[in-house]
């Protein structure tokens, strides 16, 4: 196979062409690997990337069959000329790889191996993986490989700059890669968090009262059975609500009652379910609001909810009471309470407290903010104000 000069760019062009159309890694380093085995007329090639444990995390062969990569056995340790080719950052080019000082041997079934080019693949200063080829096959005599001869190693220096070509390429297939599976997990790290924010916001409140709601019924059950009957149809209807709000959470949708009776009205009927559950009286009113976009609705709906549940659960007020107004195109959503308050600046951000975190996340997701106006022994006021259009 005799390349010229313009037949081995067309090649190389090819090669990096098909990199950029593979998307898994493991099928761009197999180009890699295939096009230098072509290219340079090798036997054998193979690219390694190590692990963090003396191994590899990947171990590309081309020209090895199926049958024989199975009777070599378990992936290569990093060792002998492996180790040496991903310690030190320059080229290798040997004449017979199993004279040289560092080769330890191979197991029985490899493959036999005489004149030897290694690369290293870099990222900046860091060695990210190694490119090997292994004997050269000679156009005079392509059919079998060259053994070790007068001229010494079979790979010339143009074959060494050119899979410098490749290893540079294949650099950058492996930081891709690495940068995409980075990216990814903070994707999925975000949707946990969205998740966790969600089920928070929704599901734990329903449960919260759905306890009390029991809790009720169990006190009343003897005394007032019928009562307590009422109560129980209420957490029947709490744990469906519960329910339909975890449904909700996992795959996004708003709240039901959002889309069937608006926010307004979502707000005054769950302010009297709070009103009715709770020994603190609960208002709503609302003024001059009318339908907004589903997002911001959906985003006042919560944050007036965790308000609400924070004023009923820590501040021991008689009175909570939420308003919905305009002010010029904002809507702004208080919730007030006349309890025991407390010092914004000092709540742990980390752990277990979500709530005023999940807040500040839902105004700011819809381009607007949210102020905690507290001080002890002076209530709390929450306000998020909604950007209007
Ligand atoms: N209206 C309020 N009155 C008094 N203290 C409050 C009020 N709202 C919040 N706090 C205090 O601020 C803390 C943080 O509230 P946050 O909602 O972030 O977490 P949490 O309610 O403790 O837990 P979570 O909301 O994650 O279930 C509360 O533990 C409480 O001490
Ligand atoms: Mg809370």
């Amino acid at each position: 196979m005799s390349q010229g000069p313009r037949s081995g760019l067309a090649a190389v062009s090819s090669a990096l062409l098909a990199m950029s159309r593979h998307l898994e890694v493991r099928d761009v380093l197999k180009t890699i690997v295939a096009s230098a085995r072509e290219l340079l007329d090798a036997q054998y090639a193979a690219l390694g990337v190590p692990d963090d444990h003396g191994g590899f995390a990947q171990f590309v062969v081309d020209g090895v069959s199926e049958e024989q990569w199975k009777a070599i056995g378990p992936l290569p340790r990093q060792h002998g000329i492996l180790a040496a080719m991903l310690h030190q950052a320059r080229p290798e080019r040997l004449a017979d790889v199993r004279e040289d000082p560092r080769f330890e041997g191979w197991p029985a079934a490899h493959p036999d191996m005489s004149d030897f080019l290694g690369l290293p693949i870099r990222d900046g200063d860091e060695i990210i993986g190694a490119l090997f080829l292994a004997n050269k096959l000679r156009p005079e005599n392509a059919d079998t490989p060259d053994r070790k001869g007068e001229s010494g190693c079979g790979f010339t220096e143009d074959d060494e700059e050119l899979l410098s070509i490749l290893a540079q390429h294949a650099a950058i297939a492996l930081t891709n890669a690495r940068l995409y599976e980075r990216s990814r997990e903070l994707t999925i790290a975000e949707e946990r968090s969205r998740l966790a924010h969600e089920l928070h916001d929704a599901v734990s409140q329903k449960l919260f009262s759905l306890r009390l709601t029991a809790q009720a019924a169990a006190a009343l059950v003897d005394r007032d059975p019928s009562r307590a009957k009422g109560e129980l149809q209420q957490v029947t209807t709490l744990a469906a609500e519960a329910a339909d709000e975890l449904r909700a959470a996992v795959v996004e949708l708003r709240p039901a009652a959002l889309d069937e009776d608006g926010l307004v009205a979502t707000l005054r009927t769950h302010a009297q379910v709070l009103d009715r559950a709770h020994t603190a009286r609960v208002t709503f009113a609302s003024r001059g609001v009318r339908a907004l976009p589903a997002a911001q609705e959906e985003a006042l709906l919560r944050v007036a909810q965790e308000a609400l549940h924070n004023a009923l659960r820590h501040s021991g007020a008689d009175h909570v009471d939420v308003t919905l107004h305009k002010r010029g195109p904002d809507t702004v959503l208080r919730v007030t309470d006349d309890g025991k308050g407390f010092d914004p600046t000092t709540v742990r951000r980390a752990g277990r407290h979500l709530g005023l975190v999940s807040m500040r996340d839902r105004a700011g997701g819809i381009g607007g903010s949210l102020t905690v106006e507290s001080a002890p022994g002076k209530g709390t006021t929450i306000e998020m104000e909604a950007p209007g259009g």
